[in-house]
């Protein structure tokens, strides 16, 4: 049995939960793909940092050419984030025959198009389950549990940090910067917060949500962001008051060839299932024609969820190593559609 071989691109919040998991459950998985898999090599950006992992310090580098010109290396995880060098490597290692899994939603939302196509190319898998809601399967649902169907709407709650700030806010009255700065240190938050309290991190999960579920090409600069930067501990406590929790919700829409894609702070009451997702946690619905009205629930950031979702995708990159197949094409839209911002 021939060991897998990773390179790891980041050893963070998410980097330290893959390198746990992996080692952790390495004789489940290693029953499960035939394959012991091991870490060969860790990209940082500080070597000398303190780590609250222990790790060989043979495995870091801070040169990424012993990552992805390595010849040894199989798979290459990538958990860094930011756009255009995450881009670069992640082209450069496809181009090396590397096959890849990535959490980076900001990358995919930007230019998955792209790199699915080069994956394609290449003969290479791409993976990004970890890209929207953590550790909900929601991109497999999608594009394996619903290919017999035709999905119609998405909406959810799939920002974990503000919905930690929300619930927070609302539950013990706390104040906004406090709350957010608790977000930081549980390694929800994204490197620059900004992403996530303005609705961006959930806009481009609404972006990659769509593009798949509605097999159609989806900019993100189609989606309407609105986060919740101006929402104060006075609009939640009336919205109480009145029967309602104010939740960041993401709504996807495709009626008759239209589709449009929001991001907003929405009223919902407290009867709702949506009202009572606290904390970090995520929830997505998805309805589809024949299936009706589904919802996945489930943490939406942070370490161990977020790697639980990566491995499950290295998982499935081995088995088709095995197999000598590629995984599924995911960003093939298929659909002419317009956007109903552009005929605003
Ligand atoms: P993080 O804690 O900030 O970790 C980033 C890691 O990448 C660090 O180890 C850093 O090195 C390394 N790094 C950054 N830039 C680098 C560069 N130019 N060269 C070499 N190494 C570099 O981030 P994270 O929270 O783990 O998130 C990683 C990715 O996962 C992002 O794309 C994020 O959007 C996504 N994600 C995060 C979560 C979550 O809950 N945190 C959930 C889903 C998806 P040093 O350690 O040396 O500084
Ligand atoms: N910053 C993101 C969030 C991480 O809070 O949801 C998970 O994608």
């Amino acid at each position: 049995m021939k060991p897998v071989k990773v390179g790891l691109l980041g050893l963070g919040t998410v980097g330290t939960g893959v390198v746990r998991i992996v080692e952790g459950h390495q004789e489940d998985l290693q029953r499960k793909t035939g394959s012991p898999i091991v870490i060969e090599k860790i990209l940082v950006q500080h070597m000398e940092k303190d780590r609250n992992i222990s790790i060989s310090s043979s495995k870091l580098t801070d040169n990424p050419n012993d990552i992805l010109d390595n010849p040894e290396i199989d798979v290459i995880i990538e958990v860094m984030g930011g756009v255009e060098l995450a881009k670069e490597y992640i082209l450069r290692a496809l181009d090396n025959g590397k096959h890849i899994v990535t959490a980076n939603k900001d990358l995919v939302a930007l230019h998955g198009k792209e790199i699915m196509d080069r994956a394609a190319n290449k003969g290479c898998d791409i993976f990004f389950e970890a890209s929207v809601a953590g550790g909900i399967p929601i991109i497999r649902t999608l594009v394996d549990g619903f290919s017999s169907d035709r999905i119609t709407k998405i909406m959810g709650i799939v920002n974990g940090t503000t919905n930690y700030i929300l619930t927070k806010m609302s539950q013990e009255g706390a104040a906004y910067a406090d709350v957010l700065k608790e977000a930081q240190d549980l390694g929800y938050a994204e490197a620059d917060p900004t992403s996530d309290v303005e609705g961006l991190d959930a806009a481009r999960k609404m972006t990659i949500l769509s593009t798949l579920g509605f097999h159609a090409s989806v900019a993100l600069s189609d989606v309407e962001v609105k986060g919740i930067s101006q929402v104060s501990k006075e609009d939640i406590a009336y919205g109480k008051k009145l029967g309602y929790e104010v939740k960041l919700l993401g709504i996807a829409e495709s009626k008759d060839d239209h589709i449009a894609v929001s991001v907003q702070p929405t009223m919902v009451k407290t009867s709702h299932p949506l009202a009572s997702v606290n904390g970090v946690f995520n929830a997505v619905y998805v309805y589809g024609e024949s299936v009706g009205e589904t919802m996945f629930y489930g943490p939406g950031a942070g370490e161990l969820p977020t790697a639980t979702s990566i491995v499950a995708d290295l998982v499935a990159v081995v088995h088709n190593l095995k197999l000598g197949v590629n995984g599924r094409e995911t960003f093939k839209p298929y659909k002419e559609t317009k956007m109903k911002t552009d005929e605003q």
